[in-house]
């Protein structure tokens, strides 16, 4: 585990530096999912996988910008699942985006997640992990090259934060109210449109509530499990908060099928997890 985390770290400054300064322009081909990929997409998939592929104790990776599995070490005990470059739509605005990665012992399924970690790429680098039996730690890249830890992070019972993604004209009657019943109690709408920003504002900030519905024109949902979904969930679940699909229930006893597949998904504090539950 700690050879992947030394991965990580080695990763993501080269990631940042591309942000600063390589092209931010289209590639011409599609991803999996069928999103338009971004050349830094493509970068930041082979900064990753360049340094996951020296780690032994990986078995395969699965990546957001890649096809199928790629097998590394017939006898590695871990599969790491990654998002490259997440809200890189955002990239042409100069907002912040990150990485992030699910460990899996075994097969990828939920149960197996044991540990998540994500970067981001704002400012300040900033690394947070939920490692095996740990609590939720903040770093940030110091001037030496070095990720300092900063603190543990733990949600409150109750946050001030609304943020909900995905066509609002494709929202269900349900999740509109709920999110209309939250403003009416005084929480204030903050989204960007990249997940690890607006989840990592609302983690550092306490609590709130952050949500991507399922929509008329997506009914699964846009974020997908394996990379994105779960270790959010896990990391939710780690500081205190909870993850739960569109019925209410939780993310992490989701199967998983297919390793592209998407789930509609809630994340937040205790008490607005249960406001969701209450709406349903
Ligand atoms: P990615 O850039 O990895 O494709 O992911 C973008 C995701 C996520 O970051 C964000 O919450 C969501 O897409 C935004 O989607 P909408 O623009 O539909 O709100
Ligand atoms: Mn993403
Ligand atoms: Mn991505």
């Amino acid at each position: 585990m700690n050879e992947i985390l030394k991965a990580i770290k080695l990763a993501a400054p080269k990631i940042a530096d591309a942000l600063k300064y390589a092209d931010k322009g289209y590639a011409t081909s599609e991803n999996q999912t069928g999103d338009r990929q971004l050349k830094l997409d493509i970068l930041s998939d082979e900064i990753i996988f360049n340094e996951l592929k020296k780690c032994q104790s990986i078995k395969a990776i699965i990546s957001e910008e890649r096809e199928g599995a790629d097998e590394i070490n017939p006898n590695g005990k871990y599969i790491v699942a990654y998002d490259p470059l997440d809200g890189s739509s955002l990239v042409d605005v100069n907002f912040s985006v990150g990485s992030i990665f699910g460990i899996y012992e075994g097969e990828a399924i939920a149960s197996n997640l044991k540990a998540a970690v994500y970067t981001i790429y704002g400012a300040r680098l900033e690394l947070v992990s939920a490692l095996e039996n740990e609590a939720v730690k903040l770093y940030q890249l110091g001037k030496d090259g070095e990720f300092g830890f900063v603190k543990e992070i733990a949600l409150s019972q109750k946050g001030k934060l609304n943020a909900t993604g995905a066509t609002q004209k494709g929202w269900s009657e349900t999740h509109a109210k709920l999110v209309r019943a939250l403003f009416n109690e005084g929480y204030r709408l903050r989204y960007s449109g990249a997940m690890v920003a607006d989840l990592h504002q609302i983690l550092l900030k306490g609590g709130g509530l952050f949500s991507y519905p399922a929509t008329t024109d997506a009914p699964n949902g846009k974020l997908r499990l394996l990379f994105e979904v779960l270790p959010f969930a896990l990391i939710y679940e780690r500081a205190g908060g909870e993850g739960v699909a569109a019925n209410g229930t939780r993310l992490l006893d989701i199967k998983v099928n297919s390793f592209h597949q998407t789930s509609p998904c809630y994340f937040g504090s205790k008490y607005e997890i249960n406001e969701v539950k209450n709406s349903l």
